[in-house]
């Protein structure tokens, strides 16, 4: 079985596209893993990145409405070894379809990429799912699919309430929906300065989570927000950079603690 990782935080721009696609690019370019990519924001940030431009026939809103199968959604990327089942801004309106729990469409609702994923899966080493920062049907169903959910925090004096939301949300999931195999991971710092907010943040994380906060940091580096305009990990954009460094090391960490 793969390896099932969410990139979840409900705070916006904290870091889940950039860490979500320079771990899947990592994954497959260093260390020749087989990984499936799963864009599940309707932002497509991670689309656009790996896409660059191409247009899309089959998204991720077809599967989840019933109109594609699955294998019509991935795509190869440039990077061998990683697949990629696009977004668009269509998969906002998968939420509105699937409010209605009596319709055919609702039935089920909470498990439908779950089921989808469940068909294909056993190809990959790795399926790491991108989401929004919204409180969504969608995200219940990546929480339903995945095992591990992975934090990203972009260290501020809200941060640590963020992931005390997450952690009643993941307890939420793995009663109410009986998913006892969910968990967080680990938490990543990220965007990470040299400010006393910063180094308090990382303390206070760090004594609240142990060792469930990644030890590896990654740094704000403008090489990291660069890369994603040539549809790049910033490993192979600028490898000599300190954000390149960060995400490897934080690469090897994941290696380091899973089994795929
Ligand atoms: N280490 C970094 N150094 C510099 N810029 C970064 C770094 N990490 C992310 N960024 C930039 O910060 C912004 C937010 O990052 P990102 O899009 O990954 O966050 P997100 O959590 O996916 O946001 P959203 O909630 O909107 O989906 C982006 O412009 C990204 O390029
Ligand atoms: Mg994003």
């Amino acid at each position: 079985m793969p390896r099932r990782i969410a990139w979840l935080n409900e705070k916006g721009g904290s870091g889940k596209s950039t860490s979500a696609l320079n771990l899947a690019a990592n994954l497959a370019s260093r260390f020749g893993k087989k990984i499936l990519l799963v864009d599940a924001d309707h932002q497509a940030n991670t689309t656009i990145v790996l896409s660059r431009g191409r247009p899309l026939e089959v998204t991720l809103t077809h599967v989840m409405l019933g109109k594609a199968p699955i294998e019509q959604a991935i795509v190869p990327t440039r990077y061998h070894n990683l697949d990629l089942v696009p977004a668009d801004a269509s998969l906002s309106d998968v939420n509105v379809a699937l409010a209605d729990s009596g319709s055919p469409l609702g039935l089920g609702r909470e498990w439908r990429l779950k089921r989808t994923l469940e068909k294909i899966d056993e190809a990959y080493d790795f399926v790491i799912l991108d989401t929004g920062p919204q409180r969504t049907v969608l995200n219940l169903n990546v929480l339903n699919y995945a095992h591990e959910v992975f934090v990203p925090v972009d260290p501020g004096y809200w941060s640590i309430l963020g992931v005390r939301h997450l952690e009643d949300l993941i307890a939420q999931v793995r009663q109410h929906m009986d998913h006892k195999a969910l968990r967080i991971g680990g938490v990543l710092l990220t965007k990470m300065q040299y400010t006393n907010v910063a180094d308090e943040v990382e303390k206070q994380l760090r004594h609240y989570l142990g060792n469930r906060v990644f030890h590896t940091t990654i740094p704000l580096n403008v090489k990291v927000e660069e890369a994603h305009s040539r549809g790049l990990a910033v490993l192979d954009y600028a490898p000599d950079s300190a954000g390149a460094k960060a995400y490897l090391a934080f690469t090897k960490e994941v290696l380091a603690n899973g089994q795929a």
